[in-house]
């Protein structure tokens, strides 16, 4: 199983963007972390990370050509972008799983709702770096 880790805007930052809400770890130890939890599970993690809604649309065009299946963590495009949950929909049948740090159902009224959420095969939020593994776990359960 060949699976895309993609993050969205501002995600970047994670280890000195508001730790109390997404934590101390960085982007880079959160990729090392899914990245070796998906090995022990024979799967291969491919990462990336875009603040550019077209980088991300792109990413996301091109994976069924590299990939079987991919974990999105869309930022705040989860909430408005409509283009990126066209992306997601044009590449059915390839699972995208999305994924948050936080618990956005708990968070601002803005962040309650999901707009790619239901173009995509599962949404796992609100436990931190646990959200992935349980990303890792769903794609990879049979
Ligand atoms: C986030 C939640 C979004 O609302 C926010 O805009 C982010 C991070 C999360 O992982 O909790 O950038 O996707």
């Amino acid at each position: 199983m060949r699976i895309l880790l993609i993050h969205g805007p501002n995600l970047n930052l994670l280890g000195q963007r508001e730790p109390e809400i997404y934590g101390k770890a960085t982007l880079a130890e959160l990729e090392a972390a899914v990245s070796e939890r998906a090995q022990s599970q024979g799967a291969a993690i491919s990462c990336s990370q875009s603040n550019h809604e077209g980088e991300l649309i792109d990413w996301i065009q091109e994976a069924p050509r590299t990939a079987d299946a991919v974990i999105f963590n869309p930022g705040a495009y989860c909430h408005y972008s409509y283009a990126l949950r066209d992306a997601i929909a044009a590449i059915a049948p390839l699972p995208v799983v999305e994924v948050h740090l936080s618990d956005i159902s708990a968070r601002e009224e803005f962040r309650h709702t999901s707009v790619t959420a239901p173009v995509c095969a599962a949404v796992f939020a609100g436990k931190g770096q646990q959200s992935y593994f349980d990303a890792l776990d769903f794609l990879c359960r049979d």
